[in-house]
């Protein structure tokens, strides 16, 4: 069903009837597009747009009655500590819900391994850096958090970034030109595309994880810009479609057109290669990859990123990029906490094991049930539902479930792609594995969503 918003926001008392709830949630679908935002919706509620804040109160107001209502679930706040089950509030009570929307695939942030190195920095150096790497918020422990990165990822240097999308969006900010070429790849995370669209190039986009596509894009360039430096940027696993890179191909294609390549191993680190290295690592390509990037938001259970690649680019890196320059090194506490997080990453592989256990029982079972699963080889479940108009109300059927995910609307994903991203814990437990997927079986039945056939 293509459901259409309103012209206006239905009522903002808890909706009634079930068309209420159709109404309300085909609106938070749409709001969630700038484009329907900025025109649609201003132009019916008459924002006056000489005053740079009225679009902001109409987007507010509509935020606000999608809460009230408790069809919007974004930014609850979470009860308890981070796990594979949490405490939250949703209908005026406290709940315990199966958490499937965090990507600490490891645990790692609630090891007390972890812990034990962070309460130890805290006393010895204390909370923040105090100033920018290049100023003086570098210490010996920075130097060895980026020293072990580089050895580990198989490249000459590493410096750390303040946060993941910085270290994937900087070298594209710092070593692209006007005149060059940006070459992404049409699943990318925002700060690839933030990376390409504000290095002022010409941005070229190939279909998703398509080698053909993407030398067909690499000739036209060349063709046509035969002196142009091109990046292309890809990610190492794309968890909302649940495949991993074709590697050996991308590589291959880039070396031919004389293309810089650089991979954001984001959700891979942790999840793929022998010792949880990425994608770069299971296919042993480190020499051949120009720069490897990574956040230490997802497995490593913490925050913060960095780049990987020959020493040169990584000391133009420190100087040219605003990010590191202009913005405060990673707290030394945090670092202590990535170096034992990694630490443990590379040398306990039963962490990484359970993981992929619980991930193919879930993505098994889903299969099992009929549900679309779009891939398997990422530490999500993706299951797509392809029907924007019911993703907000399969949620709240799922958090009365005791379930928590968010449900992924255009343009996260493209249009009539909505999916749910299942992120898979190591330490998700069989019976709530079971039952997440016996109530999707339920709903899935309940919105009438197509049953694929399967073998399994
Ligand atoms: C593919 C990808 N790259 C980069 C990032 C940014 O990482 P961070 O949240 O650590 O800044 C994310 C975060 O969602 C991501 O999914």
């Amino acid at each position: 069903m293509d459901l259409q918003p309103t012209e206006t926001l239905p009522g903002s008392t808890v909706p009634k009837t079930h068309e209420e709830v159709e109404q309300l949630s085909a609106y938070a679908v749409a709001i969630s597009n700038r484009d329907y935002l900025l025109n649609q919706h201003c132009a019916s509620t008459q924002v006056d747009h000489s005053d740079l804040f009225g679009k902001a109160r109409a987007y507010s107001n509509v935020i606000h009655t999608l809460r009230k209502t408790g069809v919007m679930q974004y930014g609850v706040p979470i009860e308890s500590k981070p796990g594979p089950t949490v405490t939250m509030e949703f209908f005026g009570e406290k709940r315990t819900m199966i958490m499937f929307a965090s990507n600490d695939y490891l645990n790692l942030s609630t090891d007390p391994r972890v812990h034990a190195a962070i309460d130890k920095t805290v006393r010895e150096y204390g909370v923040g850096a105090g100033s920018s790497r290049v100023g003086t918020g570098f210490s010996y422990l920075h130097k060895e958090l980026e020293e072990k990165l580089a050895a580990s990822f198989g490249k000459e240097a590493a410096i750390l970034f303040p946060t993941g999308f910085d270290a994937v969006a900087a070298p594209a900010m710092t070593l692209i030109r006007p005149e060059d070429r940006a070459v992404i790849d049409g699943s990318s995370h925002a700060c690839i595309l933030e990376g390409a669209h504000l290095s002022g190039a010409t941005v070229r986009v190939f279909a998703h994880n398509n080698p053909e596509r993407l030398e067909d894009t690499l000739r036209r360039s060349r063709e046509k810009f035969p002196q142009s430096g091109i990046l292309v940027m890809i990610e190492g696993a794309y968890s909302m479609d649940g495949d991993v890179a074709k590697l050996p191909e991308i590589v291959a294609i880039c070396k031919k057109y004389n293309a810089r390549l650089l991979v954001d191993e984001a959700h891979s680190i942790g999840v793929h290669g022998k010792q949880g290295h990425g994608v770069v690592e299971h296919f042993g390509l480190a020499s051949e990859v120009d720069l490897i990037a990574g956040t230490f938001s997802k497995s490593l259970g913490a925050t913060g990123g960095f780049v990987a690649a020959d020493r040169d680019i990584i000391t133009y890196l420190n100087f040219m990029s605003r990010k590191i320059m202009f913005s405060a090194a990673l707290p030394p506490i945090l670092v202590a906490g990535v170096s034992a997080a990694l630490e443990i990453m590379e040398s306990d592989s039963s962490l990484r094991e359970r993981l992929w256990e619980n991930v193919n029982y879930l993505a098994r079972g889903m299969k099992q049930i009929g549900a679309n699963v779009l891939g398997t080889d990422t530490a999500s479940v993706p299951v797509l539902i392809a029907n924007d108009g019911v993703m907000f109300k399969f949620t709240q059927d799922l958090i009365q479930e005791g379930i928590f995910t968010f449900p992924a609307v255009y343009p996260t994903v493209p249009k009539d792609r909505s999916t749910f991203r299942l992120a898979v814990q190591s330490q998700h437990k069989r019976e709530d594995l079971d039952h997440t997927i016996e109530v999707f079986s339920r709903l899935l039945k309940k919105y009438r969503i197509a049953s694929i056939p399967t073998n399994h």
